[in-house]
Parts: structure tokens; sequence; C-alpha cells
């Protein structure tokens, strides 16, 4: 199988390529990147001498490039992670979120389509999608794969928008997808324009950790890994033509999320506990703020026996501790453009 998986040099994908990449070792793993801000190869180090694994570095917006590649590789399946995926950049400059999340993913589905068109036997195009397009909840509920569509940022709006288009190729082109909607993943090499590694980073340098509003919005939390093991059974045993929702069962509101990572960031790095509490800054709310994400996976569940295997708890210690052992990673990714970034979004 040639398989191509697009933003594999991010913080998901990377999960997804290593897992496949090692797990299948009949597969050709063909990782397309960009290599925005968001993309780096650090994050695959330990799988690039793979004989199965294949990088190329490339824009999914650029039409004649993913036709060419499409005509060079005969991809049998396409599992497609790359996206602008950080709502408060997508507050600042939607555009550059239409172009990748909307135009680059139909350009992928005109290529699969195009090039899949004599048979679709044994194809697939697998899309990654969020939570967040169902919009916000109220105190009560879970988002479930027949919820409406609500986005309120204009990054859920993009992915909403790339989720209906997917559809669409399925309804009008009978193109074989499934879609995943997943909650906020949390993990290794987590970009730290995140809530959960930007705190670590932030508890690391004794800097302000900045909560939006009263810090009472709520969100879904799952380890990276059980993503990714989720994607691997939905690409092998989901149905065509299905979404299937994925979610840690495991709500937390910010400010008590935040409160827990300072008492483990207190044990790991041998401070007074309360230390990194004090840095705990409430800052103005991000416009549009969603209340409220979270998930019923009783779908996924059921039909492909897929549950969390991580503790929120167990979780959040392995990341803070793969934070400290990888200083070096933390202090490349966050030189450079990122201090320009981040004196833009908190100054
Ligand atoms: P990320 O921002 O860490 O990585 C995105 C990757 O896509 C980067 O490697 C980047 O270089 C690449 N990319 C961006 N624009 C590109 C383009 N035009 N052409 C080619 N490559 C491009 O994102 P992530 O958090 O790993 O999310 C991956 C996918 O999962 C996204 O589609 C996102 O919407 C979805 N998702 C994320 C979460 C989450 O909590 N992070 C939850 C649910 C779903
Ligand atoms: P984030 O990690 O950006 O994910 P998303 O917005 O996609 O859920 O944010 C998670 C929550 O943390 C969200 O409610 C916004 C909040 N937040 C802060 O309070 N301060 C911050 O600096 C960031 C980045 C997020």
């Amino acid at each position: 199988m040639n398989l191509l998986i697009t933003g594999g040099a991010g913080f998901i994908g990377s999960h997804v390529v290593r897992r496949f990449a090692q797990s299948y070792p009949n597969y050709h793993i063909y990782n397309l990147d960009a290599l925005t801000y968001a993309g780096n190869l650090e994050n695959l180090k330990d799988i690039e001498d793979l004989p199965n694994y294949h990088f190329i570095k490339g824009n999914i917006v650029d039409e004649p490039f993913i036709n060419d590649l499409f005509d060079k590789i005969n991809f049998d399946g396409v599992i497609h992670l790359a996206a602008e995926s950080h709502v408060d950049r997508s507050i600042e400059d939607p555009l550059s979120f239409v172009r990748t999340n909307v135009i680059g993913t139909v350009n992928l589905l005109n290529a699969a389509k195009r090039i899949w068109s004599n048979s679709y036997d044994k194809k697939r195009f697998y899309h990654v999608s969020t939570d967040e397009v169902y919009g916000s909840l109220g105190q009560e509920g879970l988002f479930t794969e027949t919820t409406s569509y609500d986005p309120n940022s204009p990054y859920s709006a993009s992915k909403a928008s790339s989720d209906h288009f997917v559809r669409a190729y399925g309804e009008t082109y009978k193109l074989p997808f499934v879609i995943t909607n997943c909650s906020n993943n949390y993990g290794p090499f987590h970009f730290p324009e995140k809530l959960i590694p930007l705190f670590i980073n932030n508890i690391i340098q004794n800097k302000p950790l900045p909560v939006y509003g009263d810090g009472k919005y709520t969100r879904d939390w799952l380890y990276v890994e059980d993503h990714a093991r989720a994607i691997d059974l939905v690409f092998h045993r989901g149905k065509n033509h299905e979404t299937y929702n994925i979610g840690g069962f495991n709500e937390w509101q910010n400010i008590d999320l935040v409160k827990l990572l300072c008492r483990v960031m207190d044990k790991k790095l041998g401070r007074h506990a309360g230390s990194s509490k004090n840095l705990i800054t409430y800052v103005k709310d991000r416009p549009g703020h969603d209340l409220r994400y979270a998930i019923d996976a009783t779908k996924i569940n059921k039909e492909l026996g897929w549950e969390p295997s991580v503790t929120f708890e167990e979780g959040l210690e392995k990341t803070v501790e793969w934070y400290l052992n990888n200083s070096e990673w933390l202090k490349n990714v966050t030189s450079g453009d990122y201090q320009e970034y981040y004196s833009k979004m908190y100054s």
C-alpha cells in the first residue's frame, strides 16, 4: 500500500506517521508537509531512516504540485491532517485558514477522485477533523456524530467547510471517505502555542500563565497516542461514508487543568508546592471563545472497540517529563518567529 499522510511533520501527524511506519513495514508511508512554523522534521528523527518512510516537502494549496504528485505515486489511501490548527492565529489571519484547510483539502479531493476514478476498490480518503465544528455546548450534553455543525471561530469554520467538501465528494462522486472529529489532544511534540505546552514552557521559564477570561472554559482532553491509535483503527476498519467522534471522556475546566499542571510541574522541577500556581494571570478573553466541548465517543467504542488507554493524570505526567527531557526541541521551536508571535499575542 502507498499511503499519503499530509501534515505528518506536525503534532498529531508525527504520531500518526510514526505509528503507521513502525506498525506496517509493508506500507510505503509518504509524509507530505509544507513545513510551516508548525511542521518540524525533528518530530520524526527516530523513524526517518526506516526504509518504508518517505518525506515530501510540498504545499497542499499548490494544485499543479498535488496533481503531479498523484500522477507520480499511485496512492491507495490518504490520511489528511495538514491544516492551520490554532484558533488564535485564525482570528488574526482567517484567509490562511481558508487556503490550507478548505482549498488545500479540495485540491487533495480532486486529485484522489481523478486518480481513483476507474475503480474506488480498496481506496480511502480519511479526513482528520475536530470537535470544534460542532460549536459550543452549554453546561449539559455531548457532541454526537449527528450534532449539527455550528462553528464559531475562523478555524472551526474552515474545518467545518472542509468536512462538508469531503462529504459532498462522497455523495456526488462516490469518493470513499471517513471523517473523524476529535477533541483536544495533548502530548509530546505539541507546539507551544496551545494551552498545555505553552504553559509548560512558561512555568519552566517562570513566566506568567495567561488564562483567558475567567478560566471556566471546558475542553475534553485526549492523549495524542490514543488519537493515533483511533486513526489506525478507523483507517483499517471504519465504514466508508461515516463519521466517528473521538474523545477522552475527560472534561476539564481550564483553570482546574492549569492548577493540576502547576502541581505536576512543581513536583517534577523540585520547586516549592504552590510556586507555579503563583504565575497564573487572568488576561483578556479570546473573542468568540467556545464555552465547552465534550465528545460522546460511544460509536467508535461500540463499533471498533476503541477507548482511551491513558488517564489524564498519567498522560500529563508523561507529557511534562517529555518536555523536561527534550529542552533542546523546546528551545529550537521557541526561538526566532515564536518570540515575535508571543509578544504580538500576549504583550
Ligand atoms: P499542527 O499545526 O501541529 O500541524 C499541522 C501540520 O500541517 C504542520 O506540520 C504543517 O507544516 C502542515 N501544514 C500546514 N499547512 C500546510 C499546507 N498548506 N500544505 C502542507 N502542509 C501543511 O496541527 P495538529 O494539532 O497536529 O493537527 C493535525 C490535524 O488534526 C488538523 O487537521 C487539525 O484540525 C486536527 N485536529 C487537531 C486537534 C488538536 O487538539 N491539536 C484535535 C482534533 C483535530
Ligand atoms: P487551545 O490549546 O488553543 O485549544 P482550543 O482553543 O482549540 O480548544 O486552548 C485550550 C483552552 O485554553 C481554550 O479554552 C483557550 C484556553 N487558553 C488560555 O486560557 N490561554 C492561552 O494562552 C491559550 C493558548 C489557551
